[in-house]
């Protein structure tokens, strides 16, 4: 009887480590542990023994039995948690929540107000042209009357590649790309990115220009002025006032930055006009002589005017932005606000 129960033992634990799920775990408990199992007869069996034999072999048989039972209890706590395992990952498909966005992307807020821009002025009859960045020291300067040395050089910062080539420092070179090769009427934007050697809170090294120019016959400031007053009133759906602060730029005679009446306070002095109620917005003039004489144009029969403008700027005063570096960082928590 010893001998049996040994060999029972190692029988159970054998076929217990087999069971895999939980139908072959009860017909183990069937087999082994029932009421009519291998245990339960082997027990019957103890009724014959010697007297001595008797307390030893019972003993015995009770511990085996305990044992097997034990492993049973584990095994079955094993199936039972690798079941509820994956029943709870059933559990969190919930059918009835709504189903996962694909992120959609969305364009750059700097390339929004571009396009913007743009618009605008093809809405008023203005087509767009494009030129390269990389630009020839002729166009960004000599056609635009700034001949070498130049004091005027200075305000660029330029981004040389050779001595004569460079990084455009405006898009102003495209007045003279176009003017070279058409003859007026014309009506022309140019957006696109200039370069500039300059990075702080209001600049980066690289941003956003649209230059705009129209020669005809008999036009005049007043025309810049209509122009450039239909544009703001459009880019920041208000009728906003204009100012014209004469300046200085190589290229137009006379020349005026232009200041809207603050966005924020309307021009009763704010934090971002620095109270003085204007924001400057661009720059812009009559297109100087010596510009159209480079291009072949005759002065005494054309005049035009041309201006400037930072889209980065625009897109800072529209949206109320500081730092123009955040346009930069592709923060997708600024970024997706636009
Ligand atoms: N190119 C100038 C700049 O980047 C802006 C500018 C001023 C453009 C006056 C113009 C203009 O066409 O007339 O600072």
């Amino acid at each position: 009887m010893e001998q049996e129960l040994i060999n029972l033992q190692a029988q159970a634990k054998d076929q217990l480590a087999a069971v895999e799920n939980g139908g072959q775990l009860e017909n183990f408990r069937i087999r082994f542990l029932g009421r009519k199992g291998q245990f339960s007869t082997i027990m019957k069996g103890l009724g014959k023994v010697s007297k001595e034999d008797k307390p030893r072999l019972g003993q015995m048989a009770n511990s085996i039995k305990k044992e097997i039972e034990a492993l049973y209890d584990e095994k079955q706590q094993t199936l039972s948690t690798s079941i509820g395992a994956s029943s709870a990952d059933e559990g969190t498909i919930d059918l009835t929540l709504p189903g996962r966005k694909p992120q959609t992307g969305k364009l750059h807020p700097v390339t929004q107000i571009m396009n913007e821009v743009c618009s605008i002025f093809e809405s008023l009859g203005f087509s767009v042209a494009e030129g390269p960045d990389v630009e020839h020291d002729h166009y960004n300067f000599e056609a635009l009357n700034i001949p070498a040395h130049h004091p005027a050089r200075d305000m660029h910062d330029t981004f040389y590649v050779s001595d004569s080539i460079l990084l455009r420092t405006h898009t102003s070179p495209m007045q003279a790309r176009i003017m070279e090769t058409q003859q007026p009427p014309l009506r022309v934007i140019a957006p696109g990115k200039v370069y500039r050697c300059d990075s702080d809170i209001t600049h980066t090294p690289m941003f956003h220009q649209v230059e705009g120019f129209l020669v005809d016959r008999d036009v005049s400031f007043a025309d810049l002025k209509g122009v450039l007053t239909i544009f703001t009133q459009k880019m920041f759906d208000k009728e906003l006032e204009l100012r014209f602060r004469p300046s200085f730029f190589p290229f137009t005679e006379p020349s005026a930055e232009v200041d809207i009446a603050c966005v924020m306070c309307g021009g009763s002095g704010c934090r971002v006009c620095k109270r003085t109620g204007w924001l400057e917005i661009l720059g812009a003039g009559m297109i100087d002589p010596e510009v159209f004489k480079m291009v072949g144009y005759n002065p005494e029969v054309y005049s035009g005017f041309a201006f400037g403008l930072g889209i980065e700027r625009i897109a800072m005063l529209k949206y109320g932005i500081d730092d123009i570096r955040l346009y930069y960082e592709n923060d997708l928590r600024f970024l997706s606000q636009f």
